[in-house]
């Protein structure tokens, strides 16, 4: 990738919230591909590259969304939404072709569906719903003059009726419209966490599903 091309990516990430781009050799390491974007972090359990299996309900990591939903349709989130400051940005990819893709859509898009979306934001509170880690908070996100959003469907319970209602609006619209990022093998998708909310098309139709993730914090 040279430097015109990495530019381009690094411009469409910025408007779009999120770009996908193929792959030179399946050879090419993810980590030296990351670090052109940014500040690789590790993940929870201290890996740089983490791997993403489909499981069995009641398998892999408790808290995991396998855990809770197995097969099924991830809950739509924003990654590591436990986290104070969640990571700004995550590059997903798959070695092989899935048939299921990830669910994007960015906080702009549903704000533009959702005439209340900003009011509600700034007034609803939710509580985060991890045994040992409840505490109440906000969805919204300011660093460095810039607004961003971490919501969570499977453990961000609402708290007051804005969080209610907020949560409402926003699963109709998603039911309604999302960007499908399909995984054909040679492909990579970075999407900035704060202003896009993803999820996991249900893997019943592929339960050997492995996706690669990577950490990224500010872009270099
Ligand atoms: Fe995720």
């Amino acid at each position: 990738m040279n430097s015109i091309e990495l530019n381009t990516l690094k411009d469409t990430l910025n408007k779009q919230g999120y770009v996908i781009f193929n792959l030179e050799n399946s050879e090419q390491n993810l980590l030296d591909i990351a670090s052109l974007f940014g500040k690789i972090v590790p993940g929870d359990n201290g890996a740089l590259v983490q791997q993403l299996l489909a499981q069995e309900k009641g398998n892999g990591s408790y808290g995991a969304f396998s855990y809770s939903v197995g097969f099924n349709q991830f809950p739509w989130h924003t990654d590591t939404a436990y986290w104070d400051i969640p990571i700004r940005y995550l590059m997903l990819a798959s070695e092989k072709p899935s048939p299921c893709a990830t669910l994007a859509r960015t906080f702009d898009s549903l704000s533009s569906s959702i005439e209340d979306f900003l009011y509600l934001s700034e007034r609803a509170v939710y509580q985060l719903d991890i045994p040992g880690k409840r505490r109440v908070l906000t969805p919204i996100i300011r660093q460095k003059g810039m607004i961003g959003f971490k919501f969570d469907f499977h453990i961000y319970k609402p708290v007051n009726n804005e969080a209610k209602k907020l949560n409402e609006l926003m699963l109709e619209q998603l039911k309604l419209d999302s960007h499908r990022i399909v995984w054909l093998g040679n492909n990579v998708a970075i999407i900035d966490n704060w202003r896009v909310i993803h999820a996991r098309e249900d893997a019943h139709n592929d339960k050997k599903r492995i996706l690669k993730r990577v950490y990224i914090n500010e872009l270099v």
